[in-house]
């Protein structure tokens, strides 16, 4: 069956960017960094990106691209129909399909909050109006069923299209104009919140915030998170990849991408909340509460209302159809049709997102021992799945592809120089693995937080616990 495949290598960034750029980028990104003081956390995190993240990336593309197949199909490819790796491929698809019942929901909340700024809704409310508002969202089983239900929707027509007609095509759009709104929104922080805007550079890049120890574990999980590897998303979208394209460079400038628009969210959410002299909240406080009526307060506040949730709607679209192909990508590679796969798992995602879309409801608000729905699979993808997934993957094309197999790949389409394939084994094979085992061993409870911080701190340049370990 024909798999379909990107029209040119600047497709496949695009569409690998998409996927990549979400809510993690525009959302999470910019609170972890606050939390964590600023320029240190940055630094840090971009050698998680370089050190873990892109050697990933780059070992989940070359696979897929030597299969041409998803991420069940590529281990029974290599290893055969019997091999016990292909659990690591059903781990991928199984993640997928859990983010995408989560993911949807967030997204409702975004739909809303367009609708919302475009019917002028927010235009003088209070501080403690956009609290109610949210909640009483959060807590809407029609809203969030329908604005969950919304957001598949989208997502599976642009998933039926296929990957020249659908996915391909809605990225190359839709991306120019994300990363557009995204500039003008940095502009227009520059001129209009120009204090803010001087305050948020400096506490992005200053070295004088305190840096925990166990920061790393947090700057490690986003990469993996915001980089959308560890679940076979980069390896499906590698293998819609011809022969001639440059992986190498399609990785290096996919995670440049992602990386830019994280730091240009910071600097949008701080310029305005740093310049008004406000906490940067966590969670779904900044998004929806502080944020909307901070931004409201500016002129032209309800354009930039509906700029700033349609930047984030059309990050989680893309993301959201990336979700979608890994799983329908599983039956095609089985014989399935486009349209019969898309239909099936897009059906199933469907039923599950429902406990999830309740889960702001007091009925269902903590089903699992304190947890909601939503909180169980969030918590599920995000400390345990994506991190083993991303272990395996590791482990697999390390030492299991065949060394000529992963070589040729490597170089098939690049002019990289020999060195970098062999710092990039080296960081596939070691580096990472042993850095994603002691994520793992911190969420199991093995090491803990305050371990890190002992033996971190010193090293990550802490003044505060480094006079705790030499007293
Ligand atoms: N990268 C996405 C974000 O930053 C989230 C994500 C993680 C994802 N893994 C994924 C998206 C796999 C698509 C596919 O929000």
């Amino acid at each position: 069956m024909n798999r379909g495949h990107w029209g040119s290598r600047l497709a496949f960034v695009l569409a690998a960017a998409g996927s990549a750029i979400g809510l993690g980028n525009i959302w999470k990104f910019p609170y972890i960094t606050y939390v964590n003081g600023g320029g240190k956390f940055v630094i840090l995190y971009l050698f998680c990106i370089l050190l873990v993240g892109l050697p990933v990336m780059l070992a989940e593309m070359i696979l897929g691209r030597s299969t041409q197949k998803g991420p069940v199909g590529s281990v029974e490819h290599i290893s055969g129909k019997k091999s016990g790796w292909r659990g690591m491929g059903m781990l991928g698809v199984f993640a997928s399909f859990s983010m995408m019942t989560f993911y949807g929901v967030v997204a409702g909340w975004v739909l809303s909050y367009i609708v919302l700024s475009l019917i002028g809704r927010f235009n003088g409310m209070q501080a403690s109006e956009f609290s109610t508002l949210f909640t009483s969202l959060a807590s809407s089983p029609w809203l969030n069923v329908g604005g969950s239900t919304v957001f598949l929707g989208l997502s599976l027509a642009i998933v039926l299209g296929g990957v020249k007609q659908g996915l391909e095509k809605f990225c190359n759009v839709l991306m120019p104009v994300l990363i557009g709104i995204m500039v003008l929104l940095c502009v227009n922080s520059m001129f209009s919140e120009s204090e803010g805007f001087s305050k948020a550079i400096k506490f992005m890049f200053s070295m004088d915030g305190e840096l925990k120890g166990h920061a790393i574990l947090e700057a490690l999980g986003h990469a993996f998170f915001s980089l959308s590897i560890g679940m076979g998303a980069m390896l499906t979208y590698g293998s819609y990849m011809s022969k001639d394209g440059d992986l190498v460079k399609s990785a290096v400038l996919v995670a440049f991408l992602d990386t830019f628009v994280a730091l240009m969210a910071c600097i949008i959410i701080f310029s305005t909340l740093l310049g008004h002299g406000v906490e940067v909240g966590q969670s779904v406080g900044l998004v929806f509460q502080t944020l909307p009526y901070e931004f409201a307060k500016a002129s032209y506040g309800s354009l930039i209302n509906l700029s700033f949730f349609i930047l984030l709607f059309l990050a989680a679209l893309t993301s959201g159809i990336s979700l979608v192909e890994v799983p329908a990508a599983y039956l095609i590679d089985k014989g399935y049709t486009r349209n019969t796969s898309t239909l099936i798992i897009g059906g199933l995602i469907w039923i599950i997102s429902i406990p999830c879309a309740l889960s702001g409801t007091p009925e269902w608000n903590a089903v699992f021992g304190g947890w909601s729905f939503f909180d169980t699979m969030d918590n599920m993808v995000s400390w345990y799945l994506l991190p083993l997934g991303g272990l395996l993957i590791c482990l697999y094309v390390g030492f299991v592809m065949p060394d000529k197999m992963r070589k040729n790949e490597y170089f098939t389409g690049s002019s990289s120089a020999q060195i970098f394939y062999t710092v990039w084994l080296i960081l596939v094979r070691f580096i990472a693995p042993m850095i994603v085992v002691v994520i793992m061993l911190n969420k199991l409870g093995f090491i803990t937080n305050q371990e890190f911080d002992s033996y971190f701190s010193s090293m990550l340049g802490s003044s505060k616990s480094q006079e705790s370990i030499t007293p």
